[in-house]
């Protein structure tokens, strides 16, 4: 038993793949600085295992895994491979300076899979996997192995090749739900299945690796803890590949809430679910929705008159979950133009946001402005002005100094931008379009010549009211290849009290990400 009188077997071991499967969202491009900041803070949330990338995919992600086996120390540091000696190579290579390194490797174990995908047959599917998990062994002590699409395989088969895996030397078996199929109950029931058909299984941890495709992910990793489970992979957000993984929050909270049910509890210091989520959806540009459980806005909010009544007499007559012990910020604090220096640090870090001075300084001077436009300043706002500084977080090729825009009913959309480019030349130039914001674009277009395609563009009141400060999130797609042949998705945001400089600046970000990766590949 541990100080807290959890035993080891009641604790689940939370295994996060923000990093890896969750940068496989659409346009989630995180450069290395932002990689290893994230997983700075997975360390301080006390998460056990940090999937950091697949090293062999680009050097990118070789370096992000290096970097954060040399800096991140308290936790597991993996890296994923297919069942191919080039990737193990790559990943032993990149693992190297890991206090605690993992090779996570594996491949298909439905026959849709070996047939269509492998091209291969069961016996040799087996045979490859067992050689994999041999050698991985030969460099690292601690190897998982991955049934990908185990939720659509035949179970006799998948019992097969875990019982071989294992005796290969394989410490953790990870049973993925790859495409989303399966529902609670079959899920269970297949963990339950392995745990008692695989003879050594007590050898090895059996790991949930679930998607969202039916929304189900949650549930079903909770199905597999429930049925004997010892780690689960999850990310921040519930992010990852189509509609995303089983989200961390939303499972350690389910597990501590409900003890009665499950009897396990996790390392995780949950008081950082709320800073880490905004991290991670500030790094990616990716919005979380407002309701969603834990961290969403809304998550704690309370509109209708009968439920405020009764959380203002007794808070859990409406909720399950005191919101302090997920992070979330009490929102009375109230911060306006009288607020000093003393008062905005205080809050800041009470939001887990800690600037240096540079840094403070700047958000310092933005809120004043916001201040001097509102009433108070929420917490919300000051999110978005420290999101918005964030940019400095990366090297800003082009600047924008000043937009002008001119609009109206009977008036043709025009803007004039002017831009401080990399060599500290300062151009000015104006285009029109069929509103403000596409003539914004088509003016700074003008100016710095990277052709791309928008292809997402959503604005948010970050706060209610007319001089909410709004918070815009784009996406675009270069149209010429950055590296190897693909066209890359990069996502931008900004904010500010006026939506077009808002959307100006989310435009901008997006472009320097997209110059920024395109020098990277050049280099
Ligand atoms: O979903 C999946 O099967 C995966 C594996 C690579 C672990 O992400
Ligand atoms: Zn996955």
């Amino acid at each position: 038993m541990s100080e807290d009188g959890v035993g080891i077997k009641d604790r689940v071991a939370i295994f996060d793949t923000t990093l890896r499967d969750g940068e496989q969202s659409p346009g989630a491009a995180l450069n290395i600085d932002e990689k290893v900041e994230i997983a700075r803070a997975l360390q301080e949330m006390g998460v056990d295992v940090i999937e950091a990338g697949f090293p062999i995919s680009s050097p990118g992600d070789f370096k992000a895994v290096q970097r954060i086996s040399q800096e991140i120390r308290n936790c597991t540091i993996c890296g994923l491979t297919r069942a191919r000696q080039a990737d193990i190579d790559a990943a032993v290579e990149a693992l190297k300076d890991a206090a605690r390194p993992r090779i996570h490797t594996g491949l298909g174990v439905s026959d849709v899979h070996i047939q269509h995908k492998l091209r291969t047959t069961r016996e040799k599917a087996l045979e490859m996997g067992v050689e994999a998990v041999k050698y991985a062994r030969r460099f690292v002590e601690d190897v998982e192995y991955f049934a990908e699409d185990a939720g659509r395989a035949d179970p006799t088969y998948l019992y097969r090749v875990l019982e071989a895996v294992i005796a290969a030397g394989a410490t953790v078996v990870n049973i993925p739900d790859t495409t989303g199929y399966t529902t609670p109950g079959e899920f269970g029931a297949l963990i339950a299945g392995i745990r008692d058909n695989v003879p050594n299984i007590d050898k090895a941890v059996i790991s949930v690796h679930c998607h969202n495709d039916l929304g189900m992910a949650t549930a079903n990793a909770l199905a597999g803890i429930l049925n004997g489970a010892r780690q689960a992979e999850v990310t921040v957000n519930g992010i990852g590949e189509r509609a995303g993984n089983t989200s961390m929050e939303e499972v350690v909270m389910a597990l501590r809430t409900r003890r009665d049910i499950f009897g396990v509890d996790t390392n995780i210091r949950t008081q950082h679910f709320y800073s880490v989520s905004k991290l991670v959806s500030q790094l990616t540009g990716i919005p979380v929705q407002p309701n969603k459980a834990i961290v969403g806005a809304n998550a704690f909010a309370h509109s209708s008159g009968i439920h405020q009544d009764g959380v203002l007499k007794e808070r859990t007559t409406y909720e399950i979950i005191d919101p302090r012990d997920v992070g979330v910020p009490d929102s009375a604090i109230i911060l306006s133009a009288r607020s000093g220096r003393h008062g905005l640090r205080h809050r800041l870090a009470e939001l887990g946001l800690i600037l240096d001075e540079e840094q403070f300084e700047k958000v310092y001077e933005r809120f004043l402005k916001v201040a001097d436009q509102k009433k108070t300043v929420d917490t919300r706002d000051l999110e978005a002005i420290v999101a918005d500084e964030a940019r400095m977080f990366f090297e800003e090729t082009y600047h924008l100094e000043q937009v002008q825009v001119s609009c109206g009913s009977q008036s043709i959309p025009t803007a004039t931008v002017r831009i401080k480019g990399p060599d500290g030349k300062v151009v000015c130039d104006a285009d029109h379009g069929t509103g403000p914001v596409d003539a914004v674009y088509r003016a700074i277009n003008r100016v710095i010549g990277e052709p791309n395609e928008l292809i997402e563009f959503s604005v948010q009141a970050v706060t209610e009211g007319i001089d909410a400060v709004g918070r815009v999130t784009i996406r675009i797609q270069a149209e010429k290849p950055v590296n190897g042949g693909v066209r890359r998705v990069f996502s931008g945001h900004g904010a500010d009290t006026d939506i077009i400089t808002a959307s100006a600046k989310a435009y901008m970000f997006a472009l320097n990400r997209l110059i920024a990766a395109r020098r990277e590949a050049t280099k």
